[in-house]
């Protein structure tokens, strides 16, 4: 990551070797982020972007499609210097895992022209690829050599591997397992684009470079988490992607765990990728794992039908083009966890996460205790506002807390209210997409805001017994709600029954 030094390590010269190179990620993600660290001067100095493609393609062609790609898409107003400086180096390759002969023609043309560009024979390879080419992609530069790399680690050969990382625990074993046969540890990046925010980023260090917040960081001052993701967009064209998925698959183990690792994890005694994903891993591992009855218990899944967002009108979910019509996909679910360890032992931590909702919010909500009695005896403890310390991601970023305060008066009644922080408010930033710093930390080496393997498999762990039980369980017990609501009733209850509920945003 960079380390707010200002004096940003410039990355080795590399060959950018994209898989998947004409597909939506590409055009809406990696191109824009390789512009916008173009133009902060974060690329190396010899560097060149070589484009995969499965049928044979002009590298004129290429460089073409992905200038209008990037004028689509970029987050920044587009300097044409700088696009003719990236794309200058564009070439396009032929290779299909399909055909492993190609990866031998590829391992030639791209040995060639990392001699012609000085590359010095750094290579990253992303796959933006559909997942289930991610092996057979992976097995065929392994077989042709074109990963291994020195016991030095010069020249260094990284993977990309993009989400989702397997569809359950046995499919992200296998995955993990085909990889590190390939190649070690060091060497794969997993992405969650999650790790990219800004916000996100930020818990570690509104957790770790404040000495306040650690001694109250515990099942002793701290009564649950809510996480919530919610989303106002249907499914729109993804239907067959996500009816396969659904919300559970698509954002819990990997998004919402990496919300849930950063907020839940032990100290780390150094700030190196090892120990802080160590940290991560440890207390995902720590989520205990629920027997399919209480995972059905302790969960609400929920599928939209019809409604109306803004001015938007949605269908059924079930109307979804490449939707199944008799679908029992969930595009909300909510979950109930807990973590067996010493610090949150009897704290539950609320996930929830949904399509077609009433708004765009991603937070974190740390919920105090509350004071524990009612010292003002006029003001009845059970009025008092609640405690909450909020970590906004989505739309606003920024960190708020909430706690009672006396109104103005000859006699002591009190209101909730917020004291706010809001990056916008202290930093100004370049808009971007969230990928620069990922991109450019494959570049430089540093894998701290990468998944690593154990964290992945602790993360399906977790949400396995739910995956079974909701199968088992087909539609029985899958409850609908309008698309434009706040979500399934029985999310609600999932906390009511617990005597506690969902955070209110203030209004305005
Ligand atoms: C993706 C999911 O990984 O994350 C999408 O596949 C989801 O379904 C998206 O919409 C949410 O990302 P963000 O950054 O908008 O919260």
């Amino acid at each position: 990551m960079a380390n707010g030094s200002f004096a940003y390590k410039k990355p080795d010269s590399c060959a950018f070797v994209i898989f998947g190179v004409t597909g939506d990620l590409t055009h809406r993600l990696v191109m824009p982020s390789l512009y916008n660290l173009a133009t902060s001067n974060l690329l190396p100095d010899r560097f060149c972007i070589v484009g995969i493609t499965r049928k044979e393609a002009s590298s004129e062609k290429l460089r073409d499609d992905l200038l209008e790609g990037l004028r689509k898409y970029a987050t920044r107003h587009i300097d044409d210097e700088v696009a003719k400086r990236l794309l200058q180096c564009v070439t396009a390759i032929e290779a299909d895992p399909a055909e492993p002969e190609s990866f031998d023609r590829l391992k030639d043309k791209l040995e060639k022209l990392e001699a012609k560009r000085e590359t010095g024979g750094n290579r990253l390879f992303y796959l933006a690829t559909p997942p289930n080419a991610f092996a057979p992609i992976a097995e065929q530069l392994g077989r042709v050599g074109l990963l291994q790399e020195q016991d030095n680690g010069t020249p260094w050969h990284r993977l990309v591997v993009e989400k989702p990382f397997g569809t359950d625990l046995a499919s992200a074993k296998a995955l993990n397992d085909k990889l590190l046969k390939i190649m070690d540890e060091h060497q794969i990046y997993r992405i969650d684009h999650y790790l990219g925010k800004e916000t996100v980023q930020n818990i570690l260090v509104l957790r770790f470079a404040n000495g306040m917040f650690e001694p109250i960081w515990n099942r002793h001052h701290i009564d649950h988490v809510q996480i919530t993701v919610e989303e106002t967009l249907g499914v729109g064209t993804r239907g067959s992607f996500y009816d396969a998925t659904g919300a559970l698959r698509d954002m819990v183990p990997n998004h919402l765990f990496q919300l849930l690792s950063l907020v839940a994890m032990e100290p780390p005694a150094r700030f190196d990728a090892h120990t802080v994903r160590s940290e991560k891993a440890e207390v995902l591992s720590a989520i205990q794992i629920q027997s399919e009855a209480e995972a059905l218990q302790n969960s609400v899944r929920g599928q939209y039908t019809a409604g109306q967002i803004g001015n938007t009108k949605l269908s059924d979910y079930s109307r979804t083009e490449d939707v199944k019509p008799d679908s029992a996909t969930e595009t909300f679910a909510a979950l109930k966890l807990t973590i067996d360890n010493w610090r949150w032992a009897g704290v539950p931590f609320y996930l929830r996460t949904g399509k077609a909702l009433n708004q765009k919010r991603t937070e974190v909500a740390i919920k105090f205790r509350q004071a524990p009695f009612a010292m003002f005896t006029c003001t009845p403890v059970d009025t008092l506002a609640e405690n909450y310390l909020v970590i906004a991601i989505e739309p606003t970023q920024g960190i708020t807390l909430q706690f009672n305060t006396k109104i103005p008066g000859p006699s002591i009644r009190t209101d909730g209210v917020e004291m706010k922080f809001n990056y916008k408010d202290y930093f100004q930033a370049e808009p971007a997409t969230g990928y620069e710093t990922l991109i450019y930390d494959c570049m430089i080496g540093d894998n701290i805001l990468f998944q690593r393997a154990d964290s992945v498999e602790a993360g399906w762990k977790a949400v396995q017994p739910f995956i079974d039980a909701w199968k088992k369980a087909g539609g029985d017990g899958l409850q609908t709600y309008t698309a434009g609501s706040e979500g399934p009733e029985a999310a609600a209850e999932l906390l009511t029954r617990d005597g506690r509920s969902w955070r209110k945003p203030a209004q305005g």
